[in-house]
């Protein structure tokens, strides 16, 4: 799914309001998202010596491999050592807006994290 296809799980939460979505999923993702994985997403750092790095969102390979129920999840529960798990910081709608936030990331290149 992307955002310029009107996909079933952003239809369910917010009636397809796309744009509404766009806007609050971006500034989700600056506000809260952005000091770990970099404001255009490109992530790509550790945030300590030997930790994970936070993921490049950029990289057509990682999205292709998640789906978008995997990408909330992990916004809920964390992942690893430094990806904090949100719980219920979020509501349903701004948990779709950033999902699709992370999807408008993609640049349908394979990079280098
Ligand atoms: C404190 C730093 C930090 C913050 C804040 C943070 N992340 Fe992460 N994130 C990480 C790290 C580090 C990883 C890599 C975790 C791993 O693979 O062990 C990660 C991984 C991810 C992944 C990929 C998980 C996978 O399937 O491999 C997604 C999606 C993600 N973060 C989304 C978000 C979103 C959306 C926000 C804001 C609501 C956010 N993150 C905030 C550090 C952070």
């Amino acid at each position: 799914m992307t955002l310029t296809t009107c996909g079933a799980l952003l239809a369910a939460a917010a009636g397809c309001e796309r744009k509404a979505d766009a806007a609050q999923g971006r500034d989700l993702f600056a506000s809260t998202c952005a000091r770990c994985h970099g404001a255009d997403g490109n992530g790509g750092v550790a945030l300590f010596d030997g930790g994970p790095s936070s993921r490049n969102f950029r990289d057509h390979t990682f999205q292709k491999d998640r789906t978008d129920e995997q990408i909330k999840l992990t916004i809920m529960n964390g992942k690893g050592t430094g990806m904090p798990a949100f719980g219920a910081t979020f509501t349903e709608a701004q948990l779709y807006a950033l999902v699709a936030h992370v999807r408008s990331l993609d640049s349908g290149e394979t990079k280098k994290p």
